[in-house]
């Protein structure tokens, strides 16, 4: 429970608004080193190459990161990022909203173009986080700037709705009407029918609920602390745990991709991007996903369990994983690469850079760029990855100073 308690009081402290550090300084880096992300859409032809790329709104501005664990700043927009949310309506409608240097909020921006050009759509200047479209209309909006505002006019004019809950993280529309709501709120996820006069409970949880989206067709995703990702279909709301894997980690956005609405990105608390490619059912990291295949994981089992188990133990358990001191001739053993220690302290760069060039300190963990192709490294990273839980993926890299 004190892993929970302090992830909660994390969890509060997200509540807190626009009071971001904007540094356009760092153009472009490893996405392990973003503290922060404030929403992410996913961008089509031509920001799109290999793979769907995701811009992510960030403290230092928009990015674009890639699923080879690389974001760079997109210097058209210099602004924070408070929010960021794609049209599901319509593949690369992006509307992005945003604080100058001196905190003053710009115009929601919006771009038609998947973020290749931006144009400001709101009357006034506005900075807002949690971005929604409503499915199958496009100019229904809402968003959150302290309390619940919502947009009929596809983001020119925003009013506060009458009655907004308190300590809202996020807020989806729903695709039955414009005047149903979602709210995911501190005491749990809400439901108005009334345009926001009155809400009533979603789910039979009060644990605080941190992301809501709704996707064509009226599929309700949502994230509920300690119950984990849960799904319903609209109207009936039958939900059923898809994920409850992170632990005391916790979704803060979820962004579908327009073209394929079962691809799903989760921004978690760590500012880590999970993605699930069935509809929330299945959850890898977005970084290394250019490399995840299921050939590509047996094979990196195959390769594993001839190469390294040997040492490292089958699945990775570890060298003599029942006899805390044993020690080799150099004074130290093949540690877990499973969950058990710290392996996922490391981010995929950092395990390639390992198995290519062995350790320094330990003639036994060999140079196995040596010995083995490249592809075949990079095909046991998948693998060693496929052995930690959803927590662990959530804090890998440097992102485990902040888990
Ligand atoms: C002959 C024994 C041996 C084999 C085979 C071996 N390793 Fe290692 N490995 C070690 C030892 C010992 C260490 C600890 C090195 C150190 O502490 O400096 C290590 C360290 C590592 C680390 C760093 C772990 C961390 O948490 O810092 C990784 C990653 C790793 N090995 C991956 C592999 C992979 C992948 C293979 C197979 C391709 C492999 N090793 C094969 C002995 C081995």
């Amino acid at each position: 429970m004190t892993l929970f308690s302090r992830a909660l009081r994390g969890l509060t402290a997200s509540l807190a608004l626009f009071l971001l550090p904007f540094a356009a300084a760092a153009q472009s880096g490893p996405t392990e080193q973003i503290e922060r992300i404030n929403g992410a859409a996913v961008a089509p032809q031509p920001l799109r190459t290999d793979n769907a790329v995701l811009l992510i709104g960030t403290d230092f501005g928009l990015m674009r990161a890639g699923p080879d664990g690389m974001a760079s700043v997109l210097p058209d927009i210099k602004l924070a990022v408070t929010g960021l949310a794609g049209d599901i309506n319509r593949a690369g409608r992006i509307f992005l909203s945003g604080v100058d240097a001196q905190s003053r909020p710009a115009p929601l921006m919006l771009s038609e173009d998947g973020g290749a050009s931006w144009l400001p759509v709101s009357a006034t200047p506005l900075a807002v986080r949690s971005l929604s479209v409503m499915p199958g209309n496009p100019d229904a909006l809402a968003a959150v700037a302290g309390g619940i505002v919502t947009s009929r006019d596809g983001g020119k004019t925003w009013a506060a709705i009458p009655n907004s809950p308190e300590k809202v993280f996020s807020v989806a529309r729903s695709s039955l009407s414009e005047n149903d709501l979602y709210a995911a709120t501190m005491g749990g996820l809400l439901l108005s029918g009334d345009g926001g006069e009155s809400w009533r409970p979603a789910h039979e949880s009060d644990k605080p609920a941190t992301a809501v989206t709704v996707l064509p067709g009226g599929k309700v995703l949502a994230y509920i602390f300690g119950v984990g990702l849960v799904g319903a279909q609209e109207p009936e709301l039958e939900w059923q745990v898809l994920e409850d894997g992170f632990a005391d980690r916790y979704i803060l956005s979820l962004a579908a991709d327009p073209l394929d609405p079962d691809t799903i990105y989760a921004i978690m608390d760590t500012a880590a991007i999970m993605m699930s490619r069935n509809g929330g059912r299945d959850w890898i990291s977005y970084e290394g996903s250019d490399k995840f295949t299921p050939e590509r994981l047996a094979r990196g089992e195959q390769l594993f369990e001839g190469t390294c188990a040997a040492c490292h133990g089958a699945k990775g358990v570890g060298e003599a994983p029942g006899n805390p001191e044993a020690r080799d001739e150099f004074g130290f053993k093949a540690p877990a690469l499973n969950d058990d220690m710290h392996a996922w302290h490391h981010s995929d760069a950092a395990l390639k850079a390992t198995i290519s060039q062995g350790s320094p300190r330990n003639p036994r963990m060999v140079a196995f760029s040596e010995r083995m192709p490249e592809e075949d490294i990079e095909a046991i990273i998948v693998y060693l990855k496929s052995l930690w839980s959803l927590r662990s993926l959530a804090c890998q890299g440097a992102r485990h100073g902040r888990c």
